[in-house]
């Protein structure tokens, strides 16, 4: 990404990140949920960020759909304009952490490349990569959106809808942090199991 202006200097701030974390009392980081559309990211996020909150852990979800209806609604799903919406998301979530919360991200985020370009951003042990990998068969079959009916009907018709699973790719995370089957694991089992990581790396100070 090229930078378009000139004559811009950075101001220092007078605090660091970590001092800005001790006034909170955890050690930021950024948990990026990646997976399929409809294979349960955000209802993952929605209730780790509300766990994280109930236990006094200052945490703040960016999703997909939501940033997509403000910062990022005029970007579209060619590859070019989702790794733009991660570069976003990511300075957005860079931001967020230096300010000392727990970031949790729900993109689909389908390109390794992508995920891997947030995760050198960071210091080792503040990108946590959750890969939800629900399975495309189950992700289809609850397609609450009917997105997926949509796209497979594009497909048929001859035309494509670049949909992430469908006609357009998804690039499995090889090395995640943490991999989760809801598929097999209920809402609250996932949640647990991110929190549980999350505390024993001393994410949440305690
Ligand atoms: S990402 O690929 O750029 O990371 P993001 O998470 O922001 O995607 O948005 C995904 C959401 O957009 C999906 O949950 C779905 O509701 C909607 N959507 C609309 N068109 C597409 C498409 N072509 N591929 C995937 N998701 C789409």
């Amino acid at each position: 990404m090229i930078t378009k202006a000139t004559n811009i200097t950075k101001h220092a701030a007078k605090v660091t990140a970590d001092q800005r974390a001790a006034v909170r009392g955890i050690r930021p980081c950024i948990v990026w949920l990646t997976g399929l559309s409809a294979c349960g990211k955000s209802t993952i996020a929605m209730e780790l960020e509300h766990a994280l909150i109930a236990a006094g852990h200052p945490a703040y979800v960016l999703d997909g759909d939501n940033l997509r209806h403000g910062l990022n609604r005029d970007l579209g799903f060619t590859p070019r304009d989702r790794a733009e919406n991660i570069r976003r998301v990511a300075e957005v979530a860079l931001l967020f952490a230096d300010a000392g919360m727990i970031v949790v991200c729900s993109f689909i985020s389908p390109y390794a490349a992508d995920r891997d370009g947030v995760r050198h951003r960071v210091p080792p042990g503040h990108f946590v990569e959750v890969f939800v990998d629900t399975p495309l068969e189950e992700c289809e079959r609850r397609d609450p959106k009917g997105l997926y009916k949509k796209a497979r009907a594009a497909v048929a018709a001859g035309s494509g809808l670049g949909f992430t699973g469908v006609d357009a790719p998804y690039e499995a995370p090889r090395q995640p942090e943490i991999h989760l089957h809801p598929d097999r694991q209920n809402v609250a089992q996932c949640v647990q199991e991110i929190f549980d990581y999350l505390r024993r790396h001393g994410r949440l100070g305690d």
